[in-house]
């Protein structure tokens, strides 16, 4: 059975993104592959956290990952700092990274470019960290959206100049990054990524916001005046994204039916049954999030999660160490 990976950075609520982009296809691969999906709480801290907040969104995502459906008797699940290996193979790829490959990371130079203050050496290095998260597992594949595409490409150079310099140490993973909704945009400005760091939360939708908060983002979602549904990314991105989250929630249903479904019809009563789709998710995954978040279930999910990461990880840097001479035999 082939191998897949993937995780998510939990610096605030899980959104939307997350689940269209990400979460909702480690759900549906977990049949097929042996799927590891981990809480990326050592990326968290690249930038400011407040502590119990950052606890709280923790747990938030663990239990969201098995509403979403998850299954810990099929895939393995656990929190990034359980499984120590991790932060020591990522030490070891950032010996290997080049400075201009971390210099070329899109998501850095963004931040730069915004001249943000009090960037850190964690945010700068973080993709040799997502390179070991990868490569310590010899992932097959790792599903992400699109924004995560650049990692997993450094991912598989550093597999690469790895497997040349030492032998063959490294799988060269895949990313997988679904055709629909692989990028899902703000509601309230569809030229920028739907984001849990967004500055106002009109554009995003939270898995836990209240149903109504919910459906009054997506009837004010910005569209355009040309009053006709159809998936057209330069002209209509508004109606486009909105389009890509109807798909993506009603099984990858293709754009031209979409169109075919409200010819002829006003945007409100497109955006209505956008909304439908959305509260019809939510409320399913928010009922099943209520019974988890009381019951002791996220405790003994990360713990025998940590143990089965743990027995892949700790072996694969062993074989690393010894392959760079960096243990005494
Ligand atoms: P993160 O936490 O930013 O995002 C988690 C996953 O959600 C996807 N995603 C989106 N997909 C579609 N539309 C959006 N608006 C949207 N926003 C986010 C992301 O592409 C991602 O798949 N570095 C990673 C976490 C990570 C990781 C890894 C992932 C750490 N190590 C190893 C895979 C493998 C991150 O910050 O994702």
């Amino acid at each position: 059975m082939k191998r897949m990976l993937s995780g998510i950075k939990p610096t605030g609520q899980l959104h939307l993104g997350n689940y269209i982009g990400a979460l909702k296809h480690f759900v549906e691969y977990q049949d097929e592959y042996e799927m590891l999906a981990f809480i990326a709480n050592l990326h968290c801290i690249t930038m400011p956290q407040d502590p119990s907040e950052l606890q709280k969104n923790l747990t938030d995502c663990v239990a969201l990952y098995l509403a979403c459906g998850l299954d810990p008797n099929k895939a393995t699940i656990f929190l990034q700092t359980d499984v120590k290996s991790h932060a020591q193979l990522g030490y070891i790829m950032c010996c290997h990274t080049y400075l201009g490959e971390l210099n070329r990371m899109t998501q850095f130079k963004d931040k730069m470019a915004k001249n943000e203050t009090n960037l850190t050496g964690g945010l700068y290095t973080y993709p040799s960290l997502m390179a070991a998260d990868i490569l310590i597992y010899d992932a097959d594949y790792v599903p992400v959206g699109e924004d995560q595409k650049q990692h997993v490409e450094l991912t598989r150079d550093l597999a690469e100049r790895f497997n040349h310099k030492y032998g063959d140490l490294f799988k060269v993973p895949e990313p997988l990054v679904s055709k629909v909704g692989a990028r899902i945009m703000s509601l309230s400005d569809p030229s920028k990524k739907m984001s849990k760091s967004d500055d106002s939360d009109k554009g995003c939708i939270y898995l836990l916001d209240d149903l109504k908060v919910a459906r009054k983002k997506v009837m004010s979602a910005v569209t355009d005046s040309l009053a006709n549904v159809k998936y057209d990314v330069v002209n209509q991105p508004g109606i486009s994204n909105l389009m890509q989250i109807y798909s993506s929630l009603s099984n990858d249903l293709p754009f031209e039916e979409i169109e075919k479904e409200f010819a002829g019809k006003g945007y409100g009563e497109f955006k209505k049954a956008v909304a439908d789709k959305v509260c019809e998710t939510l409320e399913i995954i928010q009922n099943r999030y209520k019974e988890i978040i009381d019951s002791n279930i996220i405790e003994t999910t990360l713990q025998q999660g940590a143990k089965k990461a743990s027995e892949i990880a700790d072996k694969k840097l062993d074989d690393v160490q010894k392959a760079l001479g960096m243990e005494i035999i």
